[in-house]
């Protein structure tokens, strides 16, 4: 019996080895060396070093390799449809491999420490409260459950909830107005946009004041 059960362990020790060894395969990450090469063609709109200078294009510096992976490929398949230009320039990543060698880069870039506009002090003042605690009465759940303190998000390993904080206002302000409009529907069970069609205009643009400031 107890032979068996020893014979038992080692199997299962074997197997959980195999699992590992597979697993870390297929789940190869991003090289940045290589990706530094490829991130010339996006640095034209996001930055060399993924501090973009205009808002229509967002920061990619310190931004999850995961989710970057993530908005290539949905961009790629048409799930994320809310701008042509970055559709085309995601069609030009050929592999999974070179997503996420474009990913890390960028992901070990580091964030710039200026906004691009002056933050309004009275809605980032409003911004953080909403951040916080969300807004009971529409049931708004506060963004902190889902993006972190400071909107810095949660680890790595946890890419399905994106780094927002220091992000620029205006790009920000899209995607909150994309998702409340259904232009942009890439988000996982339809979360994101469950929250942004109860906020209001004004809460939109203190949100997006107060996540602009919280650079690193
Ligand atoms: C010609 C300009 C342009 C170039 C070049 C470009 N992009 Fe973009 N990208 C955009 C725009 C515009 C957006 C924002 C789209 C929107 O409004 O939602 C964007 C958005 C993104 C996003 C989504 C970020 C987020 O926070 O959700 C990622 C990731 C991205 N680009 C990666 C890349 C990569 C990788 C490359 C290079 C292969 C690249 N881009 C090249 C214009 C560009
Ligand atoms: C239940 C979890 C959850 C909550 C709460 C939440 N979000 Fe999100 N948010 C997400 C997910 C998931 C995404 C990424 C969707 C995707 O995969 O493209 C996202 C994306 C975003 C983006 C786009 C980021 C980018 O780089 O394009 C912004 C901006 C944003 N959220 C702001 C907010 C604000 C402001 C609040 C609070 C009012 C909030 N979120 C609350 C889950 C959440």
């Amino acid at each position: 019996m107890i032979k068996k059960s020893r014979i038992l362990i080692a199997l299962l020790g074997g197997l959980a080895s195999l699992v590992l060894v597979s697993g870390a395969h297929a789940a190869k990450v991003g090289d940045p060396v290589a990706g530094e090469m490829q991130a010339g063609l996006c640095g034209g709109c996001h930055g060399g070093d993924g501090n973009s200078p205009d808002a229509t294009f967002p920061r990619l510096a310190g931004q999850y390799e995961m989710y970057i992976v993530k908005q290539i490929r949905d961009f790629q398949k048409g799930h994320r449809a809310n701008n042509d230009t970055m559709a085309g320039m995601a069609a030009m990543v050929a592999s999974l491999q070179d997503a996420k060698d474009i990913g890390s880069y960028f992901a070990a870039q580091k964030m710039a420490k200026k906004p691009l506009v002056p933050v309004d002090k009275k809605l980032a003042a409003e911004g953080k409260k909403l951040f916080y605690e969300g807004n009971p009465k529409t049931g708004v759940y506060g963004c902190v459950n889902c993006h972190g303190d400071r909107g810095k998000g949660k680890a790595p390993n946890i890419a399905v909830f994106p780094r927002i904080g220091g992000q620029h206002r205006d790009y920000i302000i899209k995607q909150l107005k994309d998702f409340k409009s259904g232009a942009r529907a890439n988000d996982p069970a339809g979360m994101m946009g469950d929250i942004a069609k109860k906020l209001s205009d004004r809460e939109v643009n203190a949100a997006a004041n107060y996540l602009s400031a919280q650079l690193p």
